[in-house]
């Protein structure tokens, strides 16, 4: 199980030793947040941010681009850190095109889904990608509360995986607590990115650790 911070929780006037306080609680990843105000209605931070978290971490940077034109963004993220990029399923005709250009960038592909978009919208691109983003809070804000409705949506998605034998992670993005990423992770999900409810630990280590031991124990994991 994998357990990936988010930046948009961290005090925005210290990203650097924010990372780095990430990295030494001993998380998986970071997830970092870019909004573009349009796809959004909020703004977050730009591939600089990234580069700076880039440069005092190793672990991988996951970036969820909430954004209408991404295109424009992949190679300043590619040139900044990323290690994921991942694009929403609501840019309709465009998104296999986008799938194509992130591999060709030789990053990993993610692709998210709003919590009012039709799971079955995700289907045809399972097999061209390493990352499926349930969001489970409508996309623009930290500290919302977690939309159970989501969980079946985890739950297909995981019997599709079985079924068609593929390997991507699920993660799940939005209201994430010890309880809620614990329903996730029953359901199927394998990545939780929490905000909020980790970084307010003035102690990441233990609140990360324990988050973990949850999600892994929810599903029968040491
Ligand atoms: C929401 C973002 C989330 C956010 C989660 O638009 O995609 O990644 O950081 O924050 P919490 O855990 O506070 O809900
Ligand atoms: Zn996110």
């Amino acid at each position: 199980m994998i357990i990936a911070p988010s930046l948009l929780a961290s005090d925005f006037g210290r990203f650097a030793s924010e990372a780095t306080r990430i990295e030494r609680a001993n998380a998986d990843w970071i997830h970092c947040d870019i909004m573009d105000g349009t796809f959004v209605p909020n703004i977050s931070f730009g591939p600089a941010v990234v580069k700076a978290v880039d440069e005092v971490t190793n672990i991988p940077l996951d970036v969820h681009l909430m954004c209408c034109n991404p295109e424009t963004l992949f190679a300043p993220f590619a040139k900044a850190g990323a290690d994921i990029l991942t694009i929403h399923v609501e840019l309709g005709n465009k998104v296999q095109t986008l799938i194509w250009q992130i591999r060709g960038m030789g990053k990993k592909v993610g692709l998210a889904i709003n919590p009012p978009t039709s799971i079955d919208l995700v289907k045809p691109f399972l097999n061209s990608i390493d990352l499926l983003l349930i969001m489970t809070v409508n996309p623009g804000f930290g500290g919302q509360s977690f939309i159970h409705e989501c969980v079946p949506k985890i739950q297909q998605a995981a019997a599709w995986r079985k079924q068609l034998a593929l390997e991507f992670h699920i993660e799940v993005d939005g209201g994430i607590t010890d309880e809620t990423g614990a329903e996730c992770a029953q359901a199927g999900a394998d990545v939780f990115v929490s905000g909020t409810a980790l970084l307010c630990h003035r102690q990441l280590k233990p609140a990360v650790t324990r988050m973990r031991r949850i999600v892994n124990a929810a599903v029968g994991l040491q």
